[in-house]
């Protein structure tokens, strides 16, 4: 037989240049070994994980299933964790019904441990598993907040540890996600999301009812947990809103605010006289003066998303982008508090001792709440901070947008509302408000009313609300 070599002298030549380009390039500083790899996998690590078949219950196997493993994971940290430089992703250890403790897992050279990330990628794709199943660069941050609800109402965080307020939250009975988006490819979660038994049969795992956008919610949240410095998409800062147009937002309005709205914004629709609460009454707002953010949110993502009634719908499937920005330029345009001033008329100044009273029909804090006191110092400081809060700080609206800057409830977005925002000046009204009654209500809101929930304050913000509020009727 003749030999290739002998035959094509210049095959050699090209492969002896290929070689040293590949030397050379330096592109590729672990030039992949797939041999001595393949060989590492199988006397170091088939003792404990599976690298072929079907997803089985944990409590047939020693370690996690790695059959996905190039579609599960992010490079840099699988690599820093073949190495023993990454913290362990069980807090009970894998098999928990064996030991409570984290395992040390077995380490390998940084070189072998990207040999075994190239294995993965090359052998190891789940073809179910789709590219971009999320946008991130269209990632809201209120979206974010949807996610940790769903996190926390479907059960997540039952066996599922994040970190909360700076502390580990949740039971530590599978995986962590405290750095997930460091760990793990965003469009595996979304995947392992749509059906986990595909992966994790008979392990303890839950399907929850979540599907459509639920999912998104979910799994960015989860897939972002430890990001630093994300940048959330703020769809009021797109090019839609600088080219919005008002009278195109008119013709919006008239097709799909009208019908509870009332066609000029008096909350007098055909379909006003069955609600309860009632359409609010645009006319009477100063919606001109609503951060763009709060009115988006509201119309994109509905009353509830800020803590308002859902008969307030959700647009967000049903309008083209532009139109969200139209119409919130004829609600600016069109809707700036016209009759302010005749709320304030009837002698509310003159009766402010004896009548400032409002009606209340407010829901009571519960007992646990109702009898706490304000549990941080009257200082100074603290006051201010509540000040800065009441006028400026607060989201997803600041309170002096409806309480006003003077504390009497005639805010700029108060007009038309009913009930009317609470009168901090009226001190015979005030006094009869235990701090726990003013805290619950500013945490949870007021619900069918104006008053939001501002779940977003810590709870010592609120104390220092609290605080500033009392200044108002003393
Ligand atoms: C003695 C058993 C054992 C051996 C040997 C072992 N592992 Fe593991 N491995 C585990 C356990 C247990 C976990 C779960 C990690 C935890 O509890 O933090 C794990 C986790 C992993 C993970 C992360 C899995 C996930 O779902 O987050 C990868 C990747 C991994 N091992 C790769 C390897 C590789 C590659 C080798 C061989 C070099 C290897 N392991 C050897 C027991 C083992
Ligand atoms: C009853 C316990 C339980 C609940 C509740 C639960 N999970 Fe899990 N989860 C598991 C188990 C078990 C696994 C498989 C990994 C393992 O063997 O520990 C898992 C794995 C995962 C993984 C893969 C993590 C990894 O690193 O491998 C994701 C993502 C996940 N769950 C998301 C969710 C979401 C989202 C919810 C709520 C809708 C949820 N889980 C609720 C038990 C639970
Ligand atoms: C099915 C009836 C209905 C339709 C249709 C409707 N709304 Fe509403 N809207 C409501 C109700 C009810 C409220 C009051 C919610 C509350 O007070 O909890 C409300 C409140 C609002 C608010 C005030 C939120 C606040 O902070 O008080 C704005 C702004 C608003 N709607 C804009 C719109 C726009 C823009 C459209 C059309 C794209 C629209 N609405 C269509 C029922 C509707
Ligand atoms: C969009 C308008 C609006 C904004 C913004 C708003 N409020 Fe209110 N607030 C109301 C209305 C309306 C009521 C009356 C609710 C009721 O009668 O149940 C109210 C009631 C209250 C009450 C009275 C609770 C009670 O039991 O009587 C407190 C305290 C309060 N708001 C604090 C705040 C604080 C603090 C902020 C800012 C962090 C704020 N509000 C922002 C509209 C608003």
């Amino acid at each position: 037989m003749i030999s290739i070599r002998s035959k094509y002298p210049q095959l050699l030549f090209l492969q002896s240049f290929l070689f040293s380009i590949i030397l050379l390039s330096g592109v590729n500083v672990w030039a992949f070994d797939e041999n001595a790899t393949k060989e590492l996998l199988e006397n170091q690590c088939t003792s404990c994980h599976k690298f072929e078949g079907n997803g089985e219950s944990r409590f047939n196997l020693k370690a996690p299933d790695l059959m996905w493993g190039g579609s599960k994971f992010k490079r840099d940290w699988l690599v820093a964790w073949l190495q023993g430089n990454e913290n362990p992703v069980y807090g009970k250890g894998y098999r928990w019904d064996l030991s409570q403790t984290p395992i040390q897992h077995p380490s390998i050279t940084e070189e072998q441990a990207n040999g075994v990330v190239d294995y993965f990628e090359k052998y190891l794709k789940d073809s179910t598993v789709k590219p971009n199943t999320i946008d991130y660069s269209k990632f809201s941050e209120i979206e974010y907040s949807f996610g940790a609800k769903i996190f926390r109402d479907f059960s997540c965080m039952g066996c599922h540890q994040v970190i909360e307020d700076g502390k580990p939250t949740g039971g530590p009975q599978s995986a962590d996600f405290f750095d997930a988006n460091k760990r793990l490819n965003p469009d595996w979660i979304y995947r392992f999301n749509s059906n986990p038994p595909d992966f994790v049969p008979h392990s303890g795992e839950y399907v929850a009812d979540v599907s459509g956008l639920g999912l998104r919610y979910v799994t960015g949240y989860i897939a972002l947990q430890g990001a630093q410095d994300f940048k959330f998409f703020e769809p009021w800062k797109t090019r839609y809103f600088a080219n919005a147009d008002a009278a195109k937002g008119a013709n919006v309005y008239k097709e799909y605010c009208s019908q509870c709205h009332g066609a000029k914004g008096k909350g007098d629709g055909p379909a006003a006289s069955g609600l309860n609460p009632k359409p609010a009454v645009h006319a009477n707002m100063a919606l001109s003066d609503f951060p763009d953010d709060y009115l988006y949110n509201v119309v994109y993502y509905g009353g509830k998303s800020v803590g308002k009634s859902s008969l307030m719908p959700d647009f967000g499937l049903t309008l083209p982008p532009q139109d969200f920005a139209n119409v919130i330029a004829h609600l600016k345009a069109t809707f700036k508090g016209g009759e302010e001033a005749s709320i304030s008329s009837g002698g509310m100044q003159s009766k402010k001792v004896v009548g400032c009273t409002q009606k209340r029909s407010t829901k009571k804090a519960p007992a646990a709440y109702l009898n706490r006191k304000n549990r941080v110092p009257a200082t100074e400081e603290n006051i201010q901070a509540g000040k800065k809060l009441y006028l400026k700080g607060a989201k997803p609206v600041a309170c002096q947008m409806c309480h006003g800057k003077k504390g009497n409830g005639k805010g700029a977005a108060a007009g038309g509302m009913s009930p009317r925002p609470r009168d901090f000046t009226c001190s015979p009204m005030m006094n009869n408000l235990p701090d726990g009654q003013l805290f619950w209500i500013i945490k949870n809101g007021s619900s069918g009313t104006g008053m939001m929930a501002f779940r977003k304050l810590t709870d010592d913000q609120i104390w220092q609300l609290v605080h500033y509020i009392r200044k108002f009727s003393q």
